[in-house]
């Protein structure tokens, strides 16, 4: 049995997420997911949109993930790895070489990203939606008040 962990927030979860957890499941045999806490995250000063409990139901209905639990600091790894009794940790390559002192229990292995999707680049369109949204009520406004003056004249 040949088991594979992983960490992430899995926000807004998308191509890229499933890409990665397809090949990681690959991998080995099942597949654990540390999934980034609500509290860990506002540590590091993100906020996601979906809540810890929304990720993690989305996440345990992913066919490729084992199981999932709480990741809430950055030290705990090592006594996850051992923990699960975890042969593999693999994360995508955006943190090559960052957990290399896995190394002594356990292979630690980087995937290439999926190319051009990010949640971030998700957030970041969805919030020049926004702003778009913004600028045709504002224009929208500015002509009833135009209509309103020129009905006072
Ligand atoms: N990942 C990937 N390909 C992508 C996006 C993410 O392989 N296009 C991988 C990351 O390398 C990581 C895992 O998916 O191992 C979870 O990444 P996460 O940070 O939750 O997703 P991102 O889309 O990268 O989110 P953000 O933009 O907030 O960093």
């Amino acid at each position: 049995m040949k088991i594979v962990i992983t960490y992430g927030t899995f926000d807004l979860f998308h191509v890229g997420h499933i890409r990665l957890l397809k090949r990681l499941s690959l991998l080995g045999d099942k597949l654990i997911v540390g999934l980034s806490s609500d509290e860990f995250n506002a540590g590091k000063g993100k906020k996601s949109f979906f809540s810890y409990k929304e990720r993690a139901e989305i996440l345990e209905s992913c066919k490729y993930v084992t199981e999932v639990f709480a990741e809430h600091n950055w030290q705990q790894k090592r006594n996850d790895i051992i923990k699960y009794q975890a042969d593999v940790f693999a994360m995508g390559d955006d943190w090559e070489g960052k957990f290399d002192d896995l190394n002594d229990i356990c292979e630690v292995i980087y995937l290439p990203r999926t190319e051009d999707v990010s949640t971030t680049e998700i957030k970041s369109a969805l919030s020049k939606v926004n702003a778009e949204e913004l600028d045709r009520i504002e224009s929208t406004l500015h002509n009833v008040i135009d209509i309103v003056k020129s009905l006072s004249k």
